[in-house]
């Protein structure tokens, strides 16, 4: 066989597996609108009433207006541990694959005003980081992955209007809670170099100037 890449036989396995079974797929796999609502009530209990996050001790990511598909990347990684967090695992783990679906789909269109946080007198120098990157220390313009105006793309998330605790809390973080299952490498592993280049202060800067974005 040509392919011996494991990912791809696991892909090649669902695929079969869907196949096989496409009618009765299809009638189980379906959410109704009714319990879509109520799971998305549920996440909004504590990512907010618009989901535009909460600023507590442990702060709640903003989802409003986020990528579908980075949505959906976190809630897989976190059901299988390559993202750590018990209470997210929890919450994600019993959700069907049509409901993470129609999940990460829903918080696209909502766009509440961002809760910020950081300084703002910080923010410019944030914004010299988003734009131009650090090249003394080989890290890349955030705006060449995350877009020019920050709304992400793809597997590429949205941080405008993300609360500054929180990307603080993960820049710090990183190798930490996510990439935890090197035999399974993801998309986090574009982050990693550039979040442990990032000093303390860059992170504060960047993290301010985007949470005022919208
Ligand atoms: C009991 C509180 C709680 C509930 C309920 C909850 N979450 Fe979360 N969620 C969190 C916390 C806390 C984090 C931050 C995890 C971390 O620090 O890594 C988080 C993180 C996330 C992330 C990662 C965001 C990012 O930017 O990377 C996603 C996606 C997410 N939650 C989706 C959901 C969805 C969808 C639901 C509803 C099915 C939900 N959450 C319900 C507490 C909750
Ligand atoms: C080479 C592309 C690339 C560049 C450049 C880049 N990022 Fe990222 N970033 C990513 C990817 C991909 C993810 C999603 C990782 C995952 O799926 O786990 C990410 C995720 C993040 C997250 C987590 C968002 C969340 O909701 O949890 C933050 C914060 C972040 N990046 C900040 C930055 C900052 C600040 C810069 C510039 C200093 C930057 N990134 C530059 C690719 C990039």
């Amino acid at each position: 066989m040509k392919h011996t890449n494991p990912r791809f036989l696991f892909v090649a396995s669902i695929v079969m597996i869907c196949f096989a079974t496409t009618g009765e797929a299809e009638e189980s796999g379906a959410v109704s609108p009714r319990d879509l609502q109520a799971k998305i009530n549920y996440c909004k209990t504590c990512h907010g009433v618009n989901a535009q996050g909460f600023r507590g001790a442990y702060p709640m990511p903003r989802l409003a207006g986020q990528q579908p598909e980075y949505l959906e990347n976190q809630l897989q990684a976190f059901v299988e541990r390559r993202r750590t967090n018990p209470v997210m695992f929890n919450v994600a783990h019993v959700l069907s694959p049509a409901m993470l679906k129609g999940l990460s789909a829903y918080f696209k269109d909502l766009n509440p005003k961002p809760l910020g946080g950081g300084s703002k007198e910080l923010a410019a120098a944030g914004k010299k980081i988003y734009d131009e990157g650090v090249p003394e220390t080989n890290i890349p313009p955030c705006a060449s992955c995350h877009g020019p105006d920050a709304k992400g793309n793809g597997p590429f998330p949205r941080l405008a209007g993300q609360l500054y605790d929180y990307i603080e809390k993960e820049l710090g973080n990183w190798t930490r809670e996510r990439g935890q299952d090197r035999s399974n490498p993801d998309n986090s592993a574009l982050m990693e170099p550039i979040a442990h280049g990032l000093t303390a202060q860059q992170i504060s800067a960047v993290a301010a100037y985007v949470s005022f974005l919208e």
